[in-house]
This record gives C-alpha cells, structure tokens and sequence, in this order.
C-alpha cells in the first residue's frame, strides 16, 4: 500500500500535516528518527515571502538533507507571485508542493488565500492551471469539505482540481467554520474518493492506530495525514505503519522525556536562540497531554526564559512522574 504520484512514492502512505509554528525541522526530524513516515511537510509559507527568504537563516524554510521527501506547502493568492514562489521551491529541492485552500484563518483570508480561494473558484482555476504549468513536481493539494455541507460544491471543487492537473488531494474532513473540536466527518472523504481518480488523503482526528483503521474504514482513503496526534506522539508513524499498514519494523522504544530532550536538541540544531523556546512551547502544548497532569507541564514550561530552564523543568516533571509522584505517562497505543 503505496501512494505513487509522478516521480514521488509515499511508503507507508502516512503524511505529516503543515502545521504553523509546530511543522518545523526539529519536529520532522524527530519523527523521521522514530520512523514510519512517509511523507514530510513544511508549514504555510507565504508565496509573496517565499522567494526573498534565506533558506539558511529563514526559521520557516531550515531544513537537513535528511528530511526527505519533504513537501512545501504554499499560500498563494495572486497568479503574479506563482512563478517567483515556484522558482524559490525548486531551488531548495523540494520534493512536491502542496497549495493551500482551507486555511480558515481571517488573517489568511483577508489576504484572499487559504480556505477564500474555494470560495473563488475561476481564479482558484487560473491559480492551479499556473501552477501546474509551471512545475514538473508533483503538486497536491489541501482542503476542508467547504462553507456548508454541498455535494455539488464538493464534487465540482475536487474535479476542478483533478482536472486542472492537481496529483493528489488531502482532505481536512471539517467545513471551513468548524472547530477542532467537532468529530471530523470521515465518510466525506469516501464521496470524495468517489468522484476522483488521484489519489486521496484523509485528515483530522487521528490520535491513535484505532482512530487510523476508523478512518480508513469510514473513508476509504488512499492514505492518512496526521497532524496534532504527530506532535502530541511523534511516534504515531511508526504505530500506524505497523499496526495498519503492517510495516516489518521494530516500535521505536519510547520514553516520553527521552523524546523531549532530542525535540529540544534539534531545536537548538535549527533555530537562532531568539526562535527556540518560543517553538518549545508550541511543540509543549500538545506534547503534554501524554500526561494526565500534563497542563502542569505546560504552564512550567510557559512561564520559563530560555530553552534550557524549560528543558530543566520539563524534565524534573518527567522524573516526578516516573516516581509516581504524579500519575504516569499514557500507554503506547499497540
Ligand atoms: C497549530 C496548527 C497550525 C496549522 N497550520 C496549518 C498550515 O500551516 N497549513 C495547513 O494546511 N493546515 C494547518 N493546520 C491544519 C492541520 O494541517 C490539520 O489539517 C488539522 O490540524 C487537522 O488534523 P489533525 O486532527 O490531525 O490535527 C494547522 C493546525 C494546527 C493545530
């Protein structure tokens, strides 16, 4: 169980999700360590900012040789900035490029991109032609199921953008307006699949190897894109990769403060000092609820300096919490 689109072969076909402030290169190399990844992301990069940044230098584009195959998503809104964004993606050697069409965000709304561009679909069309016509990579996309629950707004969506050439389509199972919160609807996807020929791929609410054979079972997807569930356990792959998708591979042996210390080290690896503890906390918010104490983690580590005093007190949790002094860590999903 593969997904092939042109060049690109996603093995196991589980795809990290471009997560703003968390989807970084810390992050992605975490998980590749921990295995079973099939498909890596950067988070939402502005088209108009892309081609003026530092690869080196720029906190959102940093990235090792390692973190390969590394998609770059991009926020595109005006057919002008498609060509420059473009180049700048293909001098860094991405290995695919994912554009952005159900960022809810009002920020990113106002600027006409993200979730705003399913309500445009002539330009959306022009944009994607563009696009296409532009890059030999393969090119995917990535939506929410739209405004309200419309068949017909779907379908035409999602043949537009098979037709238009888009190689892949990576569905967020929620409309625009509703919160994580809300139970993502799964069986959107199957109608989805339905009506393209590209491969689709699942996404919202997979936490656990069960969540995973729910979702597949519901949707019929092609493959799965985890997003929270990879921060908060950024070693879901390698579970769902064996337990799904019967991967010979040996489960990584996880203790939850070992992993917080190697997250924190390739903070260190990546990022200016001014940028590290700022992401520590980001990656801290999710990560604490393996724990069932775990907002005592959080505000630890919120109320810190530095990385090293939050590292400090992290770990000092995590000890307290092996003794028992605080409830333990929450079971590996096997
Ligand atoms: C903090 C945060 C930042 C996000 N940033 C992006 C983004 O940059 N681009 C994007 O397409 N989706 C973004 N998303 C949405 C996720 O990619 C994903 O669709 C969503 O979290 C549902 O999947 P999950 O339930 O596995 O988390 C973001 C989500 C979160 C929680």
């Amino acid at each position: 169980m593969t997904i092939r689109i042109r060049e690109l072969v996603i093995d196991p076909p589980l795809l990290l999700a471009p997560m703003a402030g968390l989807t970084h290169s810390a992050l992605r190399r975490l998980i590749l360590r921990l295995g079973g990844v099939g498909l890596l992301s950067t988070e939402m990069l502005s088209a108009i900012r892309v081609p003026q940044e530092n690869p080196r230098l720029s906190p959102f584009l940093f990235r090792r040789e390692e973190e390969r195959p590394l998609s770059y998503q991009l926020l595109l809104s005006r057919l002008a900035d498609a060509a420059p964004a473009v180049a700048a993606l293909h001098g860094f050697g991405a290995d695919a490029i994912d554009l952005n069409l159900g960022c809810p965000a009002p920020a990113i709304r106002r600027l006409g991109a993200g979730s705003r561009l399913m309500e445009n679909p002539g330009l959306l069309r022009e944009l994607v032609a563009k696009v296409r016509k532009l890059t030999s990579l393969p090119l995917t996309a990535k939506i929410r199921l739209g405004e309200n629950l419309s068949e017909t707004a779907l379908k035409n969506l999602c043949l537009m953008l098979a037709g238009e050439g888009i190689d892949l389509i990576t569905v967020h199972a929620r409309l625009r307006g509703e919160s994580f919160s809300r139970k993502p609807r799964w069986s959107w996807i199957a109608k989805v699949k339905s009506w393209v020929k590209v491969p689709v791929v699942a996404n919202g609410g997979i936490f656990s190897s069960a969540d995973a054979a729910r979702c597949l079972e519901a949707s019929g997807a092609d493959g799965l894109m985890l997003g929270r569930g990879a921060v908060i356990r950024p070693w879901l792959f390698a579970e769902i990769a064996r337990n799904i998708y019967r991967w010979d591979l040996a489960l990584p042996e996880v203790r939850p403060a070992e992993v917080y210390q190697e997250f924190a080290e390739l903070l260190v690896d990546s990022f200016l000092p001014e940028r590290r503890l700022g992401r520590l906390k980001e990656f801290t918010h999710y990560f604490a609820r393996n724990y069932p104490f775990g907002h005592r983690l959080t505000s630890l580590v919120q109320s810190c300096g530095s990385l090293e005093q939050g590292l400090e007190r992290a770990q000092l949790f995590f000890a307290r919490n092996e003794a028992g002094e605080e409830r333990g860590a929450a079971g590996a999903d096997q």
